[in-house]
């Protein structure tokens, strides 16, 4: 099992949240985040000085997954979160220990689903 972490654009979440549907992909948390990457949050510049350092608004978006639909998770989130410029997100995949489920004590693949 892997949790996909995803870092994205809040405006693209809909339309991530409803391809991910169309896969049965429904375990999602969602948190939202702050954060800056390789520019340190500056979008551009502004008479020749560059912007303080920013936070700029994102939305994390956690799923934990069987292996075999990691690669094909990973084609929608890139698919529906991409604008092309800089800020579009980055996705980070952890190897997942064990799931259960509190109601029933379910481990593994039976929990995930
Ligand atoms: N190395 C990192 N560790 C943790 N979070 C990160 C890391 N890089 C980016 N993030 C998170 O992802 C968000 C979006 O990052 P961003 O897309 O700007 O990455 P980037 O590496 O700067 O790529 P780009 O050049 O496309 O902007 C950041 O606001 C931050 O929340
Ligand atoms: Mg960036």
């Amino acid at each position: 099992m892997k949790k996909i972490e995803a870092i994205i654009r809040p405006e693209t979440f809909q339309s991530l949240r409803s391809s991910l549907s169309e896969i049965g992909i429904g375990g999602l948390t969602i948190t939202e985040a702050a954060g800056t990457g390789k520019q340190k949050g500056k979008t551009g510049l502004f008479r020749g000085t560059t912007f303080q350092l920013q936070l700029l608004p994102k939305l994390k978006v956690e799923t934990v997954v069987d292996d075999s639909q990691v690669d094909e998770i990973v084609d929608i989130i890139i698919n529906t979160c991409s604008t092309g410029t800089i800020g579009d997100g980055k996705i980070f995949i952890h190897p997942i220990e064990e799931v259960i489920r509190i109601r029933t004590k379910e481990r593994g693949a039976q929990a995930i689903l």
